[in-house]
């Protein structure tokens, strides 16, 4: 550990006007001429109000100016400094550093994960943009001539799909996406959650090819319904949400081939039968009862475990009857529902 020079405290002082704590930070560093890592243990004086990213600042600026990391807004907007904070992503600028110095623990700080390491906390963020732009980002109204005038939205349309706005791009939850670790082809949780942010606009007009193009190889049923990505989002965004409505726009839209498809769709089956999930029936009726037959070791290996409940005699709620009720409802209500449409300003002047 090394001491800190106290050249940084004046400026710090003059500029906050306020009490000053030691703040000890462990960072993993990553030479990309060595191809090496390493950790370095720095202990600097910051303000009590400093965040993560302040002390991160107070390290390069007293005494190490070859640590690498990417700000710019210092204030939870621009999403640049997405990094690893004792082993979850999150934004350095929106993290307290006081709560860990009055609990005496030592942070460690690192790169965001899915994602190659350039320097030390610095992430390559171009498979990031590749998967963003795959989602075609931008309104497509090709059925409809763009208007000259502005294009009102219905504050309840808008409210559809105001989280999904909310995104600030960070990658914080890409990093934790036990599904991108697997297969890094899975278009991922920030991607996705930008579909719905189009797949959910009332002026789009391109939302049955967008569906099409999501529920295709590496597409929204690779996600493992985790919710890790809901967890660290620094803007509430919830991307699983998205996921989860991109899901049930595409069974609106007739797409249930795919396997993941056919595996939510066994949930919704069972629990209107029974009220439970029947287990024994979801892997045939997910991967069909020719594919299944290859799994019959694994299930017998369950079975001795005594893993696998009798099929003959499911388990059933005691008022599966209301189930079925609320089942029938939500069913009417999905059918009912038409998409809403936005009013196209030509329409609404010749109104
Ligand atoms: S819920 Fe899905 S998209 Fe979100 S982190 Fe988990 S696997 Fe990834
Ligand atoms: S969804 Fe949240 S965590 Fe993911 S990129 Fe957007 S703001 Fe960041
Ligand atoms: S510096 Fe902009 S989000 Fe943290």
């Amino acid at each position: 550990m090394t001491e800190i020079k106290n050249a940084h405290l004046t400026t710090l002082k003059g500029a906050y006007d306020t009490e000053l704590m030691e703040a000890t930070l462990r960072i993993r560093r990553w030479d990309p001429d060595t191809q090496r890592a390493r950790f370095d243990t720095f202990t600097v004086t910051v303000p009590v109000t400093a965040s993560v990213l302040d002390a991160l600042d107070a390290i390069k600026d007293t005494h190490d100016g070859t640590l690498a990391y990417r700000k710019s807004c210092r204030m939870a907007v621009c999403g640049s400094c997405g990094m690893r904070i004792d082993g979850g992503a999150a934004l350095a600028c929106k993290t307290p550093m006081k709560k860990f110095v009055d609990a005496g623990h030592t942070i460690t700080v690192s790169p965001m994960g899915n994602l190659p390491v350039i320097k030390d906390l610095v992430v390559d963020m171009a498979p990031f943009w590749e998967k963003i732009r795959a989602v075609k980002p931008y309104l497509d109204t090709k059925d409809e001539e763009v208007p000259d005038t502005e294009w009102r939205v219905a504050p309840e349309h808008g409210d559809m799909i105001h989280k999904e706005s909310l995104c600030i791009l960070c990658g914080c939850c890409v990093s934790e996406c036990n599904s991108m670790e697997s297969d890094p082809d899975f278009l991922g949780p920030a991607a996705l959650a930008k579909a719905y942010r189009f797949v959910g606009d009332t002026r789009d007009t391109d939302t049955r090819e967008r569906l099409r193009d999501l529920n295709g190889a590496h597409g929204i049923w690779d996600c493992t319904r985790c919710y890790f990505c809901n967890q660290r989002c620094p803007k509430g965004v919830d991307p699983r949400d998205a996921i989860a409505k991109l899901g049930a726009e595409s069974f609106k839209e007739g797409f249930v081939r795919d396997e993941g498809a056919r595996h939510a769709k066994v949930f919704v089956d069972s629990t209107f039968k029974g009220g439970y999930l029947r287990e024994t029936e979801l892997v045939p009726k997910t991967i069909g009862p020719v594919n299944a037959v290859k799994d019959i070791p694994f299930a017998l290996q369950l079975a001795r475990a005594g893993k696998v409940p009798n099929p003959l005699s499911p388990h059933k709620a005691k008022d599966n009857d209301e189930v079925k009720r609320l089942w029938k409802l939500l069913e009417k209500e999905a059918k009912g529902a038409e998409r809403p449409r936005a009013q196209h300003p030509d329409a609404v002047r010749e109104g």
